[in-house]
């Protein structure tokens, strides 16, 4: 029950309870990955369930795809909707422009296609992902498995041009194996520390042969819902320039919280 949520995941949930106020009847809404994500899918299962909330969502990952259908959300493929109305997903990162990072879950290239082919990008995050600078979390980047070694030296050497504070990578595992995103490539996270011009960083990596597409989100982001382990909510528009803060109730609901797995 949601009493028994750790504060993280209290914040995790509230943010999601206020960004899915965001959506409305006959939308076509972007579904995040991650947990934080996985919750907005709850939320919005709910709502269809018992408000009648008439959407249609496109699944960042396979694994939101099937949490989606489980909840009776209407599940599309990005070519069926064509464009989107809002998508909302969680972050790793972001800072006080809205830029984030994001792929700590290996979906970040079906997300940033996503959520570029949308009206409005909703980030739900607990306080915790704020960040004066991004890149303590390390940057994923998706490459594609053929020379994937080759493609990490030449990241490397790219970065020493570049204004970061670390400059080594680790190809993200899944047990023994090389971690397999959806799409069958792979992840290098890059431990830079502190990323001194996100804009600039994101343009030069995805210039390199190998890579598919990088984890930094510059100016994607028009909304951050940030959840508090208090269950307070602060709603911040970079659009509007207002920041606004409440409290989300807690309704007890059996079927939301029957699953706290992601
Ligand atoms: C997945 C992502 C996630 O949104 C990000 O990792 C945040 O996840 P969580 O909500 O579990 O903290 O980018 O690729």
């Amino acid at each position: 029950m949601s009493s028994d949520l750790s504060p993280i995941d209290k914040a995790k949930f509230v943010a999601a309870k206020r960004a899915a106020e965001f959506v409305e009847d006959g939308m076509r809404v972007g579904l995040g990955t991650g947990s934080t994500a996985a919750w907005l899918v709850r939320c919005l299962g709910e709502m269809v369930r018992d408000e009648g909330l008439k959407i249609r969502g496109v699944p960042t990952s396979t694994r939101t795809a099937q949490l989606a259908r489980e909840v009776g959300i209407e599940v599309i493929s990005l070519d069926e909707a064509k464009w989107l109305d809002l998508t909302i997903d969680g972050a790793d990162e972001f800072d006080g422009e809205l830029n984030l990072i994001k792929g700590g879950g290996g979906a970040l290239l079906q997300e940033k296609i996503v959520a570029t082919a949308s009206d409005q990008m909703i980030v739900i995050a607990d306080i915790g992902k704020e960040v004066e600078h991004l890149g303590t979390f390390p940057l994923p980047i998706e490459v594609i498995p053929f020379g994937w070694q080759t493609t990490q030296a030449l990241v490397e050497e790219t970065l020493i041009s570049m204004d970061v504070l670390g400059r080594t990578s680790t190809l993200r595992m899944n047990g023994d194996h090389p971690f397999v995103t959806d799409e069958g490539n792979h992840i290098l996270d890059l431990h830079l520390g502190r990323i001194g011009n996100p804009r600039q960083l994101a343009l030069v990596i995805n210039q390199m042969p190998g890579v598919v597409e990088n984890g930094l989100f510059i100016d994607i982001c028009d909304v951050v819902v940030i959840g508090h382990g208090d269950g307070k909510v602060t709603v911040r528009d970079i659009n509007q320039g207002t920041t606004a803060t409440e409290r989300i109730d807690f309704v007890e609901s059996d079927n939301l919280f029957s699953d706290l797995s992601d």
